[in-house]
């Protein structure tokens, strides 16, 4: 299986979550500007977490080396939760005022959240992505 497109699209999601982190130097005079790219990171997020929990994981799952199906599987089950856990950050952040009334609060939940989402990627990055030119 081809993968160009999900590592590009990792490198994307790593990219904006860099510019990300710039914009946090100064959260409130950068507030409306960190929500529109909160949006620009959503839509790459969304078309990216459809491709593999539609896509990747259950073409591992239907793999017919037991070792790649196992593998698919606990990704589909530990990393859905990193999904949940970024549309509920976007829900509570989605205005440029929310960020600009609890400054500290935005702070500690962007850190944790893009920590669930690096932390996927690296998972992916290590041990699913090795494993594609086997399924
Ligand atoms: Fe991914």
């Amino acid at each position: 299986m081809n993968i160009d497109s999900y590592r590009n699209e990792h490198k994307a999601i790593l990219r904006e979550a860099g510019n990300l982190g710039r914009l946090l130097s100064n959260t409130v005079e950068n507030s409306s500007k960190i929500v529109k790219l909160l949006f620009k990171i959503d839509q790459i997020l969304e078309v990216h977490f459809a491709k593999e929990d539609g896509i990747l994981y259950p073409a591992f799952i239907d793999s017919a080396n037991p070792n790649n199906s196992k593998v698919g599987e606990m990704f589909l089950s530990e990393m859905g939760g990193v999904e949940e856990a970024w549309s509920f950050f976007l829900s509570r952040w989605n205005v440029a005022a929310k960020i600009e009334e609890d400054e500290e609060r935005f702070k500690v939940e962007v850190d944790a959240v893009f920590q669930e989402i690096k932390g996927r990627i690296e998972a992916e990055d290590s041990i699913l992505f090795p494993l594609c030119s086997k399924i």
